[in-house]
């Protein structure tokens, strides 16, 4: 785990040099190849918690492409915990290459139909119930355990920013950053861009985390809903990569650095802003889509 300060390097894109804002992104993809961007933010304290509970065994809940399901299973075999993962769907491709580097890292991955996946308190009973060694490990990795390491990223900036952006899928790295810009009085803007339709739930599940801390959450940037593409979108993940030598998907950061150069070709930020926009890493779980 390379868990130094991740880079942050500028974005000179045309709509960002026409409006005069400085965009730079943070490399928090580069913190580790499976265990990447807010994976990591998230898992450290919690994984620290399963430790110094004595548990043995880390259970989760995933789609069949979840980066989060990848980072744990990626996290146990290197920190020494067994893994379990709820894979969801009933239409699985159980070949795909998240969930062989799944396999490779020994996670045992247990199928189940949608209508039971939805409720994970149930699903972890009926196998862990009398089980204490295992650790109940929320879906994408979120929550109140989650946040200090997600607000960890402010301690490693050196610049201020006028405005700070993520993806938000469950929200909870939007919460972290809210948290902590609050925790340390800064005037920076946290702003998340919603990739999945009628994002606005996503503020109640981060109302109970951090309250009335103050946050904007983008809803209409989700582009057609989770894991939905169009030609416009994997075209500018491609040419970006191409042009930056970063390589984005297009279910999280694509999604995000394309609402911030609409925001700021709507003239969402002022003259001279500073914005520092979060590569999320979990490239692997998108990047199919890209070809
Ligand atoms: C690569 C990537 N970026 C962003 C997110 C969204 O983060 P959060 O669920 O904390 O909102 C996820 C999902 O957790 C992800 O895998």
């Amino acid at each position: 785990m390379n868990t130094s300060s991740s880079v942050i390097q500028p974005l000179s894109l045309d709509v960002f040099q026409q409006k005069k804002i400085q965009v730079s992104i943070k490399r928090d993809d580069l913190i580790h190849p499976f265990i990447s961007g807010n994976k990591w933010r998230k898992l450290k304290y919690v994984l620290r918690d399963a430790k110094e509970k004595q548990k043995t065994t880390l259970a989760t809940f995933g789609g069949a492409f979840s980066n989060h399901l990848l980072a744990v299973a990626s996290a146990g075999a290197t920190f020494g915990f067994k893994t379990v993962g709820f894979v969801r769907g009933d239409e699985l491709d159980i070949k795909n290459p998240v969930l062989k580097m799944c396999h490779l890292f020994g996670m045992r991955l247990i199928f189940v139909a949608r209508d039971e996946y939805r409720n994970k308190d149930v699903l972890f009973a009926k196998y862990f119930d009398t089980n204490k060694s295992v650790y109940f490990v929320p879906e994408g990795g979120s929550c109140m355990k989650a946040l200090p390491g997600v607000a960890e990223i402010l301690d490693e900036l050196t610049d201020t920013y006028d405005y700070l952006f993520t993806a938000s899928g469950t929200g909870g790295t939007l919460a972290g950053l809210a948290k902590g810009v609050a925790d340390k009085h800064l005037a920076t803007k946290v702003n998340g861009i919603a990739v999945i339709k009628g994002g606005e739930y996503l503020n109640h599940e981060i109302e109970k985390w951090i309250g009335n801390t103050p946050y904007t959450l983008h809803t209409n940037f989700h582009r057609g809903g989770y894991a939905k593409t169009d030609n416009e979108l994997v075209l500018f993940a491609r040419n970006f990569s191409r042009k930056t030598g970063i390589v984005i998907e297009p279910i999280y950061t694509a999604k995000m650095i394309m609402a911030v150069m609409e925001l700021a070709s709507q003239d969402y930020f002022e003259p001279d802003s500073k914005v520092l926009c979060i590569h999320t890493g979990g490239i692997w779980g998108g990047i199919g889509l890209l070809f």
